[in-house]
């Protein structure tokens, strides 16, 4: 069968991005326009605000992907775009330009779960192994997913309340750290020479479901009480405990999930794999289980579009495809 180029767009957040990733494995062009400086000063995004860049962007950055990859749009097979979750108003701006893009070019268009998108960051760097475990964990979402096969998606676990990245953003912002805040807590945790003690929230016996906002109000209340006591506090005591407690639950129940389900493979995926102090204890961890372990490269573990592409592929070589009625579903399941 002949060789097939996809288009990938993404605005749910803050980064309008578009992709063209060839037969769902290779990257041929991947370009992101970030948001972050506009947002930055109001300590997360705005909604209203993330809505009119993309406008703004979209096409731009489009044509910006097509002409890297050196391609016209006859060349491609489909479109790809994130159709949820995500929010309303900025995930309508990427489903209207694939819809407008694929009528115009008689092009199939395939909906994106973004979760679907990051877990598929990892195909584009090496192939994945089923049945495979994935620890999605970004700025809106903390979840554990289990894969028998291609386009199979079982959530086995997933937070009760903050998302892990939501809950470093938060625990940043006490500290008087600029948006977004996890590189900045991971960055002071690292060269810390101590640690708060704060809680580890397990939750019930066996279950691989998280919660961050009890570890949340821990760092919160340790701020205040020390604040009114007029004593000094470390930043960087603060982000390392923080930084730990997040670190031993999550490896913890990835490791229990992985082997407890028997898998081949574990990939982890989302911004807060990022994380310098997660992706080194999840590597040692799944290294002493001789369990197969990857995370994506930097750029393809935050928002882009190339996961979507590469996710929108296989769905397209599936059948699943959407049409012209496709709209924005902020709350849609994985
Ligand atoms: O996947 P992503 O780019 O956007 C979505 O939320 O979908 O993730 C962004 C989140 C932010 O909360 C940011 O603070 C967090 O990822 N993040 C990190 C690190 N780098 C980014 N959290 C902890 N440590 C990091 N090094
Ligand atoms: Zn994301």
């Amino acid at each position: 069968s002949e060789d097939k180029y996809v288009l990938g767009i993404e605005t749910s957040c803050d980064e309008t991005a578009a992709s063209v990733v060839k037969n769902g494995v290779e990257i041929i062009s991947n370009v992101v326009a970030s948001q972050i400086e506009s947002h930055k000063r109001f300590g997360g995004v705005v909604p209203e605000i993330a809505s009119r860049h993309h406008v703004e962007q979209i096409t731009l950055v489009i044509e910006e992907a097509l002409a890297q990859a050196g391609m016209t749009p006859e060349g491609l097979s489909a479109v790809a775009v994130t159709e949820g979750p995500g929010l309303v108003g900025a995930l309508l701006v990427g489903v209207n330009a694939a819809k407008a893009f694929a009528f115009a070019h008689g092009l199939p268009i395939v909906g994106v779960h973004h979760i679907a998108g990051h877990i598929y960051a990892n195909r584009l760097e090496q192939e994945m192994e089923f049945p495979l475990l994935a620890l999605v964990i970004s700025g809106g979402h903390t979840e554990l997913v289990y894969m028998k096969e291609h386009g199979d998606f079982d959530v086995i676990g997933e937070t009760r309340d903050d998302a892990a990245g939501e809950a470093y953003d938060k625990v940043a912002r006490t500290l008087d750290l600029p948006y977004p805040g996890g590189p900045h807590i991971d960055r002071l945790a690292n060269k810390s020479d101590g640690a708060i003690d704060f809680p580890r929230i397990w939750l019930e016996e066996g279950s691989y479901d998280f919660s961050f906002s009890g570890l949340k109000s821990s760092v919160l209340n340790y701020m205040h009480n020390a604040k009114q006591r007029g004593e000094n506090v470390s930043p960087e005591h603060v982000a390392a405990g923080f930084q730990n407690s997040v670190v031993e639950v999550v490896t913890g129940k990835a490791v229990r999930a992985a082997e407890q389900y028997n898998v081949r493979q574990v990939i982890a995926a989302g911004g807060v794999a990022a994380n310098k102090g997660l992706r080194t204890s999840l590597a040692a961890a799944f290294e002493k289980k001789g369990i197969p372990f990857y995370i994506p490269s930097l750029p393809l573990c935050t928002d882009n579009a190339a996961m979507i592409a590469a996710a929108g592929t296989v769905m397209f070589e599936k059948g699943i495809t959407g049409n012209m009625a496709m709209n924005g579903r902020p709350g849609m399941e994985l």
